[in-house]
């Protein structure tokens, strides 16, 4: 019993790290290409569809799907066992680990909506290609979608890059205060500048 959650405690924190953080850098890639305007971002779209559609198929749900799944329910199960106590201790490590509970619930429902309603819903049962255009109107035509998708954005972002400390700490990388602060100040930097560029390309459908 012991070694099985050891070894899920550690799958868990590895799917975060590498397999969903790559879907994550993916995802700010390509979206940054709407700062190029429609030719630009409907291109990379357009790249992506090059790849044969059973492989793209396979590798939406072996390499994005099932790790998220995975992730998200053992992270629930944590969750729902992990004591919050920033009000009480106040430091900021205690309110980095209360927000680390706090974006993974919000990025359940923020991450069932977006998938259902882009992937599932647009794409497969409307057949509506994802393009700049069909973007653009949705952010465009109800602002409150488009901060939803900031503030989900934002959430998904802190929890990856806070993450990116609690992982050298889980894998004994960062051991010890001084090297562990380091870590911490370096993984807010990155979360400070991908915030930034997503707040950048998600304000440039309304300027364009
Ligand atoms: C879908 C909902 C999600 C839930 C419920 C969730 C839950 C959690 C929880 C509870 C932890 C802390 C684990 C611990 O303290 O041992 C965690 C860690 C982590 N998560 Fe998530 N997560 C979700 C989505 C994501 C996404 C989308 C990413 C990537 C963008 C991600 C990346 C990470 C990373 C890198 C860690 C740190 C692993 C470690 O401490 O070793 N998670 N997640």
């Amino acid at each position: 019993m012991f070694h099985t959650t050891f070894y899920l405690r550690r799958l868990h924190s590895l799917v975060g790290l590498l397999v969903l953080g790559m879907v994550l850098f993916e995802h700010i890639f390509t979206n940054s290409m709407a700062l190029g305007g429609a030719p630009v971002l409907n291109g990379a779209l357009a790249t992506m569809e090059l790849i044969p559609k059973p492989i793209f198929l396979a590798l939406e749900v072996g390499a994005i799907a099932v790790p998220l799944l995975f992730h998200a329910i053992y992270g629930i199960y944590i969750c729902r066992q992990a004591n919050n106590n920033p009000g009480r201790y106040g430091y900021v490590r205690n309110w980095q680990f209360a927000f680390q509970r706090w974006t993974a619930w919000l990025l359940v429902f923020f991450l069932a909506w977006h998938v259902f309603d882009l992937r599932i819903f647009t794409k497969a049962i409307s057949g509506t290609p994802i393009s700049y255009e069909l973007l653009h109107s949705m952010f465009t035509g109800n602002p409150i979608i488009a901060v939803l998708y900031i503030i989900g954005m934002f959430a998904a972002i802190f929890h990856f890059c806070n993450g990116i400390t609690t992982f050298c700490m889980t894998w004994g990388i960062a051991k010890g205060p001084r090297i562990q602060n380091v870590v911490s100040l370096c993984s807010m930097g990155l979360c400070a500048l991908l915030c930034l560029i997503t707040l950048v390309f998600m304000g440039s459908y309304f300027v364009m």
